[in-house]
Parts: C-alpha cells; structure tokens; sequence
C-alpha cells in the first residue's frame, strides 16, 4: 500500500519480490503479444543458428505491459547474462563508458527508461550500438587524445514509457523496434489464472475473468488485484476467490467497474469539475490530482485515453462525452464535446 492508503495499482516501473514470483521465465510462458513474440522467437532462433548476437531492440509501452519481463526472457533464452540499468542511474557519460567496457560478449544490457539518459550521454551509445567502440577522451586541452575501444558484440535492449521523447538517431540505432500494446481481457484472465496458480489460491473462473476485465489492460495490474482479492478471500470469506468475493473486494479498493481507481476518477473528476471539462494543460491538473506531471502522462493517463474517456488536444486534456457518463453526469448543452457528437451524428 502507498503512504496515503490507496492501492498502489498504478505503479511506477519498480521491481517487487511478488513480481519476481509471477514473472514469466521463457517465452512460452509470457502471455498474448503474439506478433512480438513470432518476431522475437524468429530473430533469436536465426541468431543462435548464426552463432551471433540478436539485434539491438526497443520496447515500449505504459508501465506494467511486459518490457522488463521480455528484456530478462531474451537474455534467458539466449544463454546470455543480463546487466541492467535505468535512464536516471546513469549519471555521467563515464558511468555509461564503465558499463559498456564491462560488457562480454553476447550480454543483454537492458536500459530502462531509456528516453530519460541525457544527451550527452546517449552520444556514448551511438557508436558502441552502431560499430561496438566507445570513444574516449583522455587527458585535457591541448593534449587531450581520442582512443577508440574496442566492445564485444553485444544486444541492446532498452524500453521506454515515452516514446515520443526517444530521439530519431537513438530509434533508428535499434534493428528492433516494438509496442506493446494493452492486453485483451482473455489474456489478462489467462495471467490470473497462472499467477493464481502459482500463489496458491483457488479462483472460479468467472472471478478471474471479473479481475482480469478491472485491470487496465495491464498485466502487472491484474497480478495486484489478484493479490489484494486473495487476501480479502482469506481474511473475509473461506480463502476462495469467487465472483462475490471478488466484487466484495474491489468496492473495498474502490476499483469501479472500468477498473479504474481512485485517482482515476480524480482525474476525470477534476477536468469536469474543476476546470469546466477542459482544456486544461498537464502540470495544473496534475496538481489539481497531487501527482507528478510524469506520473499522470506515463502511468495514468494512456489508459484513460485509449477508453476515451480524457481526450488530448493541442490545448491541453479534455471531457469526453463518456467522461460525463462515467461520472454519472450530463455533458454540459453547448460544450465542444457536446457539438462535436452532434456534428457526428448530423454530418
Ligand atoms: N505477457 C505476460 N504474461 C504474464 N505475465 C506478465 C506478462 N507481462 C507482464 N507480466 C507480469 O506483469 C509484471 C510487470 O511486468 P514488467 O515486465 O515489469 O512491466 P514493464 O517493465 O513493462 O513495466 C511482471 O512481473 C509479470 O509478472
Ligand atoms: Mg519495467
């Protein structure tokens, strides 16, 4: 649970132990995604018969898809040791220029949160991804020499939340580029079922798939929600998840039928009422929520725009007409999105 007491189903990119527990080890095991995992299951199986490492590859995608999960499976299924690092860890080129000079070859180095390495430092990644050589500077002024190093061949991962913000010569350097997208609610029932399995606890199918329907399209949120219902199972009714159990168990973590939740509605609630159904720009409704700017645009709001329940315009985050709906409320008689069904309806 988060200090201020709300579920914590909208997690930032950290690792946790019951994570660990749940996450796929082999391909085989990693759920839905299908066209990403024939890409990735051709490229590696051509790669191993070539002897040769796989290509660089980027995944994105909201938090809680599947990227870090993928980036640990390539390396598994390619026998090949994983290093890992984040976009805000590295701070200085030569903490990027130590990893990469201790890389051997074949290694996975998976950096999260790529679209977050400063400029100068993502420099040091072109050449090592492009001709495996890093390029450095030694001694000052006049003096100064450049020595090239050679790497071993080794496969770049690297995942993003922003891929808008990854620049055009860091994309183009990967030979791999994917999506991943929200999963469909068969996929996320199928993950209940699994990680319901592996936790121990009896769930009825129409409870897994009640679950899986309230998880936002996420994986990671489908395996919180299963964890907190199991608990409600056992502290509250005879350890089994059941479909009223279930249902008990997200109206005591106030995850409505959508399953959104509360800072959800907060949001929708605050462009309604607060700013007028909008527009209003980023920072002041992720103020108005108390939530970092980041944190709304990355984890909460993709979700919300997929359902069309915020739009995202030039001018900043509005209502939809389904905003209004959800909130139990009439659309305003004038608004632009009020015209704007109009104008559909009446081409
Ligand atoms: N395709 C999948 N099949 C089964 N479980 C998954 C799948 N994708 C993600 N998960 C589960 O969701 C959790 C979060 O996935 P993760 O790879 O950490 O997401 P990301 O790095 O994209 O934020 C994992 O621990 C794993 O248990
Ligand atoms: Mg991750």
């Amino acid at each position: 649970m988060r200090e201020d007491g709300l579920l914590a189903t909208h997690p930032t990119d950290a690792d946790h132990a019951s994570e660990v527990l749940l996450r796929p080890k082999a391909l085989g095991e990693f759920v839905g995604q299908r066209m990403i995992k024939q890409r990735l299951a051709i490229s590696m199986e051509a790669s191993t018969k070539l002897g040769r490492p796989l290509d660089h590859l980027l995944l994105s995608g909201p938090p809680g898809l599947g990227k870090t999960t993928l980036a640990r499976i390539i390396a598994a299924e390619m026998g090949a040791q994983l290093r890992s690092t984040s976009g805000p860890a590295v701070e200085r080129p030569g903490d990027l220029a130590a990893i990469l000079s201790g890389l051997e070859y074949g290694d996975v180095l998976f950096i999260d949160e790529i679209h977050r390495l400063a400029r100068v430092i993502e420099e040091v990644l072109y050449s090592a991804m492009e001709d495996f050589a890093l390029d450095i500077v030694v001694g000052k002024g006049p003096t100064a020499q450049s020595l090239r190093l050679t790497l071993p061949r080794f496969t770049l991962v690297g995942a993003t939340t922003r891929i808008g913000t990854v620049t055009a010569p860091l994309r183009d350097r990967f030979g791999m580029v994917d999506r991943l997208d929200y999963y469909e609610a068969d996929d996320l029932k199928r993950i209940v079922m699994r990680s319901a399995t592996i936790i121990g606890v009896p769930i009825t199918d129409g409870a897994a798939a009640y679950v899986a329907v309230r998880s936002r399209g996420t994986p990671r949120i489908a395996n919180r929600l299963l964890t907190r219902m199991s608990e409600y199972a056992v502290a509250r009714a005879d350890g089994r998840i059941t479909e009223a159990t279930a249902e008990a168990g997200m109206e005591l973590w106030e995850v409505d039928d959508l399953g959104l939740d509360k800072v959800d509605r907060l949001i929708l609630d605050a462009i309604v009422s607060k700013f007028g159904g909008g527009p209003v720009g980023l920072t002041t409704l992720a103020i108005a929520v108390g939530e970092e700017p980041e944190t709304v645009e990355s984890a909460y709001e993709p979700f919300l725009v997929q359902r069309g329940l915020v739009a995202r315009t030039p001018r900043g985050r509005m209502a939809t007409a389904l905003t209004y709906q959800h909130l139990g409320q009439q659309p305003p008689p004038g608004s632009a999105q009020f015209s704007l069904l109009g104008t559909e309806a009446h081409p």
